[in-house]
């Protein structure tokens, strides 16, 4: 969406607090011994204190309040009693919900316990990669750059992106135009504009370049089981630095 005035501003700051804390308080629940449903009642209970409702439930019907994704899985995991959290696991934590009409996104990932060092020099890399991006991310700005610099994050430290899940236009439902890619995309003429509200979510990982689909219909995994990592921000492109509405209070 556009921001048209100000009561929009609000409203995108409200829900995009709302989806940071349950992001936030999620995470802090993340250890060893914790079921991925543990965690997903943890975030409904924050989202229902807010009067939110979850966007992939209503937009999708997904199966749980949020997307959680352990190791391989990189997005869209299913909420499992039977998904127990192990040292030296990552853990994606994806919340996205709507209140009012308005609609924000954001992930995180997180080290249960002890990670190797490639491991954690990953999630470094990941979260460097996104604040690449913001700073990419200014009205009159090419949208490409946003996946040029995540890219060349990426390689600097010896990573790879996915280039088949990336971030999107959000603010009046959850998925909207334009689509963000994480990849350069040389071809894609797209201006920033004040006012637009994307999110944006780059994917590194190890080794996979693409994400296959679980046979649970959800579930988003590299085919050769390599680990990634993922972070995400919904903002409002300004002519400065951008307003990030999903920013940990
Ligand atoms: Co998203
Ligand atoms: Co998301």
């Amino acid at each position: 969406m556009s921001i048209e005035g100000p009561e929009d501003i609000e409203a995108l700051k409200r829900i995009g607090a709302i989806v940071a804390e349950a992001r936030d308080t999620m995470g802090r629940q993340v250890r060893a011994g914790i079921t991925t449903a543990e965690l997903d009642d943890i975030g409904r209970e924050v989202l229902l204190k807010h009067g939110a409702r979850s966007a992939p439930q209503l937009a999708y019907g997904f199966p749980g309040w949020t997307c959680i994704s352990v190791n391989d899985a990189l997005a869209h995991g299913v909420p499992s009693k039977d998904i127990v959290l192990r040292d030296g696991d990552l853990v994606n934590i994806d919340v996205s919900a709507e209140l009012g009409g308005y609609w924000a996104d954001t992930g995180a990932t997180f080290a249960v316990g002890t990670v190797s060092a490639r491991t954690e020099a990953l999630l470094q890399a990941t979260r460097q990669a996104l604040q690449d991006a913001l700073e990419q991310a200014r009205a009159g700005r090419p949208l490409r750059e946003i996946g040029r610099v995540v890219e060349a994050r990426a390689k600097k430290h010896g990573f790879k992106v996915i280039e088949n899940i990336g971030g999107h236009g959000v603010g009046r439902s959850i998925h909207e135009e334009p689509s963000v890619s994480n990849t350069y995309e040389r071809t894609d003429k797209t201006i920033l504009r004040e006012g637009m509200v994307i999110a944006i979510e780059p994917f590194l990982t190890l080794k996979a370049r693409f994400v296959v689909e679980d046979a649970d219909g959800w579930t988003l995994r590299t085919p050769d089981k390599t680990l990634g990592a993922q972070f995400e921000h919904s903002i409002i492109v300004t002519r400065g630095d951008p307003i990030v509405l999903t920013a940990s209070a």
